[in-house]
């Protein structure tokens, strides 16, 4: 969230990564070989199903321990829970987002828990890296391929099964999407070396695109043809009541550095629809990217090409075509 940005900006000659690069989590040096990544996140429930709700909520939080690089080892819950509902839609969602940390290898080890007029629900999640392995915002170079590892259109699909306007059926391609763990696509990244990454969240793939370039004091060209979407996505956007409300907030934040050419309405949305458990960003050396494409296939997470990394230049960060 925005105001983040305005914390202090603390300094520690061991703090690695602290809040001025809108980074996804604090990394802290413990030792040459090890640095303790830190990180939480937690929301209202986006499908009504319990268990699924504990599953993406499981892997949303951990995700940033990814995009770092590292491998999440403890996890604490952190819940809001009405006193008029049953406790066992809280042990459904716990339970989905325990089976998550078991396939994480994460232990679940404590947690706290208020009451609140709404569900909410998610993780504080502590992992690891070697500190040379760290995986930032800031260093995308120009001759990056950009590769995106999950289709785009969460947003508005979550709005529109809010809305009840969608059914889990037809949602269930972004619905397993969410579930799925960014770990294979990290563990990619980490075998082949790449120069960047981040997880698409909040402020969708243009805004996450957007604190690459300016962390990496970079221009980023997005190719928009590249990036995959729900299918149920590109159709539910066209309906105004089914978009998020901060893709018009991102929108707000983001064009004044954006120039778009040939998008259509639709796509451009898209581009702007906040993520929930998206997929990692990462920014690969050119002549590595095939290596990384190929390592990805064999994981079983299908990546897209979505643009390239281009020398700063005055007037604009993106360039969307
Ligand atoms: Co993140
Ligand atoms: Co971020
Ligand atoms: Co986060």
């Amino acid at each position: 969230m925005q105001v983040l940005h305005q914390l202090p900006h603390m300094k520690d000659r061991d703090l690695l990564v602290g809040v001025e690069t809108a980074d996804d989590a604090a990394v802290y040096r413990i030792s040459e070989e090890l640095a303790l990544i830190s990180t939480l996140d937690f929301f209202p429930p986006i499908v009504d199903d319990p268990y699924t709700f504990g599953q993406i909520a499981a892997a949303n939080a951990l995700s940033d321990v990814y995009a770092m690089g590292g491998a999440p080892r403890l996890a604490m819950n952190i819940v809001c829970f009405p006193k008029e509902l049953a406790l066992s839609v809280l042990n459904e969602i716990i339970k989905g987002s325990m089976d998550k940390l078991i396939e994480a290898g994460a232990l679940l080890v404590g947690g706290h828990s208020i009451e609140d007029r709404e569900v909410k629900y998610g993780l504080s999640v502590t992992g690891f890296v070697h500190p040379d392995r760290i995986t930032t915002n800031s260093k995308a170079r120009p001759g990056d391929v950009l590769v995106l590892t999950k289709p785009i259109g969460s947003g508005v699909i979550a709005s529109a099964l809010k809305a009840g306007r969608i059914d889990e059926v037809d949602a269930w391609d972004a619905i397993s999407s969410m579930k799925a763990l960014n770990r294979a696509a990290a563990e990619a990244a980490g075998e082949v070396g790449v120069n960047a990454c981040t997880d698409v969240t909040g402020f969708g793939l243009l805004g996450h695109a957007m604190e690459v370039a300016r962390a990496s004091g970079v221009n980023l060209v997005i190719r928009s043809s590249g990036v995959r979407f729900f299918q149920a996505a590109l159709d539910m956007v066209k309906k105004r009541s089914n978009r998020p409300r901060s893709i018009a907030s991102n929108r707000a934040f983001l064009m004044k550095d954006t120039v778009l050419s040939g998008v259509n309405e639709a796509v451009e949305l898209l581009l702007l629809d906040p993520q929930t458990s998206g997929g990692l960003l990462i920014s690969v050396a050119g002549e590595r990217s095939a290596l990384l494409i190929e390592k990805l296939r064999a994981r079983g997470v299908e990546p897209a090409i979505v643009g390239h990394v281009v020398p700063a230049e005055e007037g604009w960060r993106i360039s969307v075509t």
